[in-house]
């Protein structure tokens, strides 16, 4: 819907970016703007910043930035009419509804149009003849009638065009279902069904729109699971399964846990605050996501060593975030939905007992560390206590500190003012350390806004980025290059400079000239040569190159949708050197 320009300009005129900012993140007045922990990464020195004067706020350690709009764009994962409507509800306006459609909004929302008749249409398929074995197996896996309804579970039948075709009946276009990834396209050019003969979970955001789908073989063939990609209206890195249910079941405590089937488990035994990540690790979206909603996670990954590796990962991401962590951990290598399944009747309370005594995730990685060791041993020993005073050391909180301190002193039989002390050396280390990242940072961020070669990098920084990183890759991977050149044409790029290397390298590509550092020497001056160069240097080799270039496309195309003429505007090259340089003073 295009939005009268008068009614944005008073809106602009009624909403004060710091009143807007300050619901989401505390500032406080420093200089001539206010600061903050950016919402948008985590760090724990202020470096977001909110300018009432010129309306839009920037994160010097991660680069976001915009005006109002687009902060409650990014903070509420909201699009354009979306966070208008937002902000002029808190304004007391009304949104005219008289205006035509926008490309973008329209699509995104013809996509959750479609993402709903798809989930009915699955859902229904269950009570159909073809659905039986689909509708047995949840059963078989213990589900209730109203928990399938809850979720509004489904099945995909085997035949590949029964989606496709009910859709197109219901006026769906081929673009459409392409762009809501329900559809794929054939190699003769026409739609099939992307989900076939799987048991569905659809995936629900916060507003209660069907924003994708996960779906499961009931065989052996892989992959298990298969889920939409990221679409218009879907991002996997800042989605949860069942935050929908478990953001207004929270009451303070969120469990994470891996899967689908677990999530499901958990809230049909009555825990249901129980949400998953969607095939992936998890991500600081996530963390801040979970972060709004609570105040303590409790962790319950498989306990096989994925699980275990993916709980350490976990906890990295959670910890700066200030969250309360707890760890759960379900015996004899089960994961939930096993553990409440094996135990019948008594599946809910004995997960409860489960959940009461699980320690936190300090707790958690002395005993794993501790579990190294041969404690008679006095070098291991000593060898044990500075790693533990290294764990001690990262707490931020000194009452919780000393907790340690004091029971492993007892514990170990050893003094506790030498184990103090080295608790001390080891967060003298760890705060020295941390500035000099910052620093380090700090100066990068500077040499990106003085970036001679791409003037547009430090204004499109996620953007230009994700170019730099895509041109490493097609330089260093010539087969994914040329998988690639369907997906991706000069004009995904968003900064002038970007666009210009890949023109020419995509122009060698469909020549089936190769494309090496030698082979761009001669469309480049030397300085803009070393400027690709240190993109390979920052770029290492990536292990699944197809699939890093997928998200870096992704990344390009969210970025696109973003990229609005207002941002250039107040973004001037002025205010963002001067704010660095205040910043670069500060930290001395
Ligand atoms: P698991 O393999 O642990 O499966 O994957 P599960 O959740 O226990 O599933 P069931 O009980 O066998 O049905 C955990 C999660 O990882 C993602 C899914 O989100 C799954 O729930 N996953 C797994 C995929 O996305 N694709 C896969 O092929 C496998
Ligand atoms: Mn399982």
């Amino acid at each position: 819907m295009a939005i009268p320009e008068e009614f944005i300009q008073e809106l602009k005129s009624r909403i004060d970016i710091v009143d807007v900012v300050s619901s989401y993140v505390s500032l406080k007045r420093s200089g001539r703007s206010m600061m903050g922990l950016c919402p948008f990464h985590n760090e724990k020195s202020p470096s977001f910043s909110v300018s009432r004067e010129n309306g839009f706020f920037y994160c010097f350690g991660c680069g976001a930035g915009g005006d109002v709009i687009t902060f409650i764009r990014k903070i509420e994962n909201l699009d354009y009419v979306e966070s208008i409507k937002l902000l002029a509800g808190r304004a007391g306006m009304t949104v005219p509804e008289n205006g035509r459609n926008d490309g973008m909004g329209k699509l995104r929302n013809r996509i959750y149009e479609a993402n709903r008749e798809a989930a009915r249409f699955y859902h229904k398929q269950l009570y159909t003849p073809q659905g039986r074995q689909a509708l047995d197996y949840l059963r078989g896996r213990n589900l209730s009638e109203k928990t399938i309804i809850h979720f509004g579970l489904g099945y995909s039948p085997s035949e590949r065009f029964e989606l496709v075709n009910y859709l197109k009946a219901k006026g769906f276009s081929q673009e459409e279902l392409y762009a809501a990834n329900l559809a794929n396209q054939s190699k003769r050019g026409y739609p099939f069904d992307r989900f076939s003969d799987r048991v569905m979970f659809p995936i629900i955001d916060l507003r209660g729109n069907v924003i994708a789908f996960g779906g499961r073989i009931m065989s052996d063939v892989k992959p298990k699971y298969l889920n939409t990609s990221d679409t218009p209206v879907f991002n996997k890195s800042r989605s949860l399964f069942a935050m929908q249910f478990a953001k207004n079941k929270a009451n303070g405590q969120i469990i994470l846990v891996e899967g689908y089937m677990d999530v499901i488990a958990l809230h049909q035994a009555g825990f249901e605050n129980a949400v998953a990540t969607l095939g992936t690790a998890l991500t600081n979206e996530q963390a801040m996501l979970i972060k709004r909603y609570c105040d303590e996670v409790i962790i319950c990954y498989d306990a096989d060593e994925a699980g275990q590796k993916a709980t350490q990962r976990a906890i990295d991401i959670l910890r700066p975030t200030g969250l309360n962590i707890r760890i759960l951990t379900v015996p004899s290598g089960k994961d939930p939905d096993e553990f409440i399944r094996s135990h019948g009747d008594q599946g809910s309370a004995r997960f409860r007992m489960l959940l009461e005594k699980s320690g936190n995730d300090i707790e958690y990685r002395l005993a794993k560390l501790r579990a190294g060791y041969n404690l008679n041993h006095s070098a291991q020993k000593v060898e044990f206590l500075t790693r533990a005073a290294s764990l001690i050391a990262g707490i931020e909180n000194p009452v919780e500190q000393d907790v340690y301190i004091s029971s492993l002193s007892r514990e170990l039989d050893v003094q506790k003012d030498a184990l103090s002390r080295l608790v001390e050396k080891d967060s003298g280390k760890r705060n020295r350390q941390r500035r000099r990242e910052e620093q380090r940072r700090i100066s990068t961020e500077l040499s990106a806004a003085n970036d001679r070669m791409n003037t547009e990098k430090h204004l499109n920084l996620r953007a230009a980025n994700a170019e730099e990183a895509l041109i490493s890759l097609i330089i260093l991977n010539p087969d994914t290059a040329v998988r690639l050149r369907d997906k991706l044409r000069p004009e995904d790029f968003i900064t002038m400079f970007d666009r210009r290397i890949y023109e020419i390298l995509e122009k060698r590509l469909s020549e089936g000239l190769e494309i090496t550092m030698a082979d761009l020497s001669g469309s480049f001056s030397t300085d803009e040569m070393s400027r690709i160069a240190r993109m390979l240097a920052s770029h290492p080799r990536e292990n699944d190159p197809d699939h890093a270039a997928e998200e870096y496309i992704s990344v390009l195309r969210e970025e696109a949708g973003r990229l609005t003429p207002e941002k250039a505007a107040y973004a001037d090259n002025d205010t963002i050197m001067e704010q660095l340089r205040k910043m670069k003073e500060k930290k001395r």
